[in-house]
C-alpha cells in the first residue's frame, strides 16, 4: 500500500532539542558573569543585524524551569544545552564561580526530575573576553585554559550529566571568527584562523583527557562538528578539486587529527602559502586523537562548488553565514560557491536531506562502530502568529519530516545513529543575524517573552512520543 507508510525508529532512539547559552540565557552580567567575545562583538556597531545582542535573549536564565516544563510537555527525551564559560570561570582562569555552576546544576536537576536526559556542550562559542585579549584561539595557551575549564565543569556536574560534548562546530569558531570575521571575535586573518583550528583541536584533546580523569567511567564524551556536504557543480576534474579543497578546510582539518592523528597532505599543501603549520608541536596529534564515545553531527544544507579563475570569488555566503568581504576559506580563493536549486529556508539555505544521508553514510564508513548523534538539524522560517496567537509552520514540519526520513534511510542502510536533536527548542539569538531568523519549534514573543509551541513542536512531540514518522 502506498501513501500510508509509517517509518519506525529504534525504541532507544533519542529524541531531543538543542540550544546554546549565549543564544538563549540573557542575564549577561548576573551572578558574576563577565563578557565573552560574543558580548563584545554584538555590542560593536555594525556586527549584528539590528545591533541585536544576547543581553536578554529569551531570558532562559530566569525562566529555565518553565522551559523545562515545556520540554516535558513536548515529550522530549533529551536536551542539549551549553555552559557559558564566562559564567563559570569569568576570566578564563582560576577557580569556578559557584553561582555559575549552581545555575547549571539546577537546570540539570530540573531536567532529571522530568525524565529528560541532559547532553552538555562545554563550548558553544562564548570565549571569555579576557582570553581573547590574551590572544584567543590562535594562541596556544587558550587550549590549556579550556581543558582546565572542562575539568571544573566535569567535577561539578559529572555525577548527573552522562553526555559531554567538548566543542560545538569548531569550524565556525576558527573560520567565521578569525578569517571571515562575521562571528566573534571578528578578526580577518586567514593564517590566524588555521592556528585557531589547530588549537581548538588541541583544546578538544586536552579537555577529553581531563574529562576522562574527572568523570565517572560511564560518561560519554564527543564533539559536535558541522562537516560540509560539498558537491562539485560538474564532474570536471577542476570542480572536483574545488570540492576536495573545501572538504579539507571544512571537515578534514578537524576529522583528520581527531580520528586519524594527522593533518592531510593536501590541506598542508593548499595552505602552504599562509603557514608552515609549525604551530603543530611534537605530541600534539597524539593528544588530539583521543578515543571518543560518539560523534555529534550538525547538518543544515549542502554546499555546491566549482573551480574559478576569478580571484576572490570565494567571497560567498558559506551556508549563508554572511561572509562578504573576507572569505572563511583560507587559501581557497579559486573556489566559487553556488546556490543549489530548489527550495530554501529563510536563511537562503537549500533544503536537501540527501546531504544528511550522505554525511551519515560517510562517517559510518570512515569511523566504523562510532555512534553518531545528530546534535543539530532544523530550519529558520518567517513564522508569524495568527490573530488567535497560534503559530503555523508547515514548512518547518516538511523540513524536519524529510530530514528524519533521511535519518531513517541511513539507519536502514546500517548507520549507527543514536539520536536526533532538533535545532532549536526556542526562537533565539541567531548570531550575526540577531533575532530576525527564527529556528525555534517554540515561538518566542520577544516583547513579552511568551512561549508558544508552533505546529512543528506539536508534530515533533508526536514523533518523539511514538518513535514513528507517518508518511
Ligand atoms: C549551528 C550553531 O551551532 C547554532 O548555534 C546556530 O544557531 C545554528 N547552526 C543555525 O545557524
Amino acid at each position: 500500500m502506498t501513501g500510508n507508510v509509517t517509518l519506525t525508529f529504534p525504541p532507544d532512539f533519542i529524541w531531543g532539542a538543542a540550544t546554546a547559552a549565549y543564544q538563549i540565557e540573557g542575564a549577561a552580567s548576573a551572578d558574576g558573569r563577565t563578557p565573552s567575545i560574543w558580548d563584545t562583538f554584538s555590542h560593536t556597531p555594525g556586527r549584528t543585524a539590528g545591533g541585536d545582542t544576547g543581553d536578554v535573549a529569551v531570558d532562559h536564565y530566569h525562566r529555565f524551569r518553565d522551559d523545562v516544563a515545556l520540554m516535558s510537555d513536548l515529550d522530549l527525551g533529551a536536551y542539549r544545552f551549553s555552559v557559558s564559560w564566562p559564567r563559570v570561570q569569568p576570566t578564563g582562569r582560576g577557580p569556578a564561580v559557584q553561582r555559575g555552576l549552581d545555575f547549571y546544576r539546577a537546570l540539570v536537576d530540573e531536567l532529571l526530575e522530568k525524565g529528560i536526559t541532559p547532553a552538555l556542550t562545554l563550548y558553544h562559542w562564548d570565549l571569555p573576553q579576557e582570553l581573547e585579549d590574551a590572544g584567543g584561539w590562535p594562541h596556544r595557551d587558550t587550549a590549556y585554559r579550556f581543558a582546565e575549564y572542562a575539568a571544573l565543569v566535569g567535577e561539578a556536574l559529572g555525577d548527573r550529566v552522562g553526555t559531554w560534548i567538548t566543542l560545538n562546530e569548531p569550524w565556525c569558531s576558527a573560520f567565521l571568527g578569525y578569517a571571515a570575521g562575521v562571528h566573534a571575535p571578528g578578526r580577518t586573518d586567514p593564517a590566524a584562523s588555521l592556528r585557531a583550528a589547530h588549537h581548538l583541536n588541541l583544546a578538544h584533546g586536552l579537555a577529553t583527557s581531563e574529562l576522562r580523569r574527572v568523570l565517572p567511567a560511564r560518561a560519554e564524551v564527543g564533539i559536535s562538528l558541522n562537516p560540509a556536504t560539498v558537491r562539485p557543480r560538474t564532474p570536471s576534474e577542476a570542480d572536483r578539486d574545488a570540492a576536495r579543497r573545501i572538504d579539507a578546510l571544512a571537515t578534514r582539518v578537524f576529522t583528520g587529527p581527531l580520528f586519524h592523528g594527522r593533518y592531510d597532505a593536501d590541506l598542508l599543501d593548499d595552505t602552504a602559502r599562509l603557514t608552515d603549520w609549525s604551530f603543530v608541536r611534537d605530541g600534539d596529534l597524539e593528544l588530539i586523537k583521543q578515543p571518543l564515545d560518539l560523534l555529534g553531527l550538525n547538518y543544515y544544507t549542502p554546499s555546491l562548488v566549482s573551480a574559478t579563475d576569478a580571484e576572490g570569488s570565494a567571497r560567498e555566503r558559506r551556508d549563508g553565514h554572511g561572509a562578504r568581504d573576507h572569505s572563511p576559506w583560507p587559501a581557497a580563493d579559486r573556489v566559487a560557491f553556488h546556490q543549489p536549486p530548489g527550495e530554501r529556508t529563510a536563511m537562503e539555505w537549500s533544503v536537501d536531506p540527501t546531504g544528511l544521508y550522505d554525511l551519515l553514510q560517510r562517517f559510518s564508513r570512515e569511523l566504523p562502530g562510532l555512534p553518531l548523534l545528530i546534535t543539530e538539524n532544523g530550519a529558520a522560517y518567517d513564522d508569524k502568529p495568527e490573530p488567535d496567537g497560534s503559530v503555523h509552520d508547515p514548512e518547518r514540519i516538511a523540513y524536519l519530516h524529510c530530514h528524519l526520513e533521511a535519518v531513517h534511510a541511513a539507519l536502514r542502510d546500517g548507520a549507527n545513529i543514536r539520536g536526533y536533536f532538533l535545532w532549536s527548542l526556542l526562537d533565539n539569538f541567531e548570531w550575526a543575524y540577531g533575532y530576525e531568523k527564527r529556528f525555534g519549534a517554540v515561538y518566542v514573543d520577544y516583547a513579552t517573552q511568551q512561549r508558544t509551541p508552533k505546529s512543528s513542536a506539536l508534530w515533533y512531540a508526536q514523533v518523539a512520543r511514538t518513535g514513528r514518522l507517518r508518511e
